[in-house]
């Protein structure tokens, strides 16, 4: 399977330096971080659960939007803009710079602003990225869950997607 966007957007220099600068933000962060694992992670359950439903996903737009999903973490923890917000921008900044076509970059940004939150009026594939994003994490095992403020039910205390 070729993942040309995804493989533009790793190779891209803007992306490189945030992931680079997210890294250093969280060096001493004690909850889950927003790392090139998790991004990965992200897209592999999204397209688990794709499959699951029946849902005929493009493989480059997931990953795409996977990799850029929290990115915007550099701005939210620099001047308090929430990061699904500070994403989307930076998507759309990085998307143009790789080429991708309007129609892409806008299904990708959707993806993105809309991980956040579980609100009714989401596509099938919105609300399967939104559950990808919070699936991902490791509750089960972590070492800070006497400080996480996840309430019970969100968190992920058994292996399961
Ligand atoms: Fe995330």
């Amino acid at each position: 399977m070729k993942l040309e966007l995804t493989n533009k957007i790793i190779k891209n220099q803007r992306y490189r330096q945030l992931v680079k600068e997210l890294e250093d933000m969280e060096k001493d962060r004690i909850f889950c971080g927003h790392d090139m694992e998790h991004f990965l992670n992200v897209a592999r359950i999204a397209l688990i659960l794709c499959q699951e439903n029946g849902i005929d996903a493009d493989c480059d737009i997931i990953y795409s939007a996977a990799l850029l999903h929290d990115i915007g973490r550099v701005e939210e923890y620099r001047s308090g803009i929430p990061h699904d917000k500070a994403s989307a921008v930076i998507a759309g900044d990085i998307l143009s710079e790789t080429g991708c076509p309007e129609d892409v970059k806008r299904e990708i940004i959707s993806l993105i602003s809309a991980h956040r939150t579980a609100e009714s009026g989401k596509t099938e594939l919105e609300k399967i990225f939104f559950r990808a994003d919070k699936k991902s994490r490791l509750c089960f095992c972590c070492k800070a869950q006497n400080e996480c403020n996840w309430p019970e039910y969100k968190r992920n205390n058994e292996i399961g997607v």
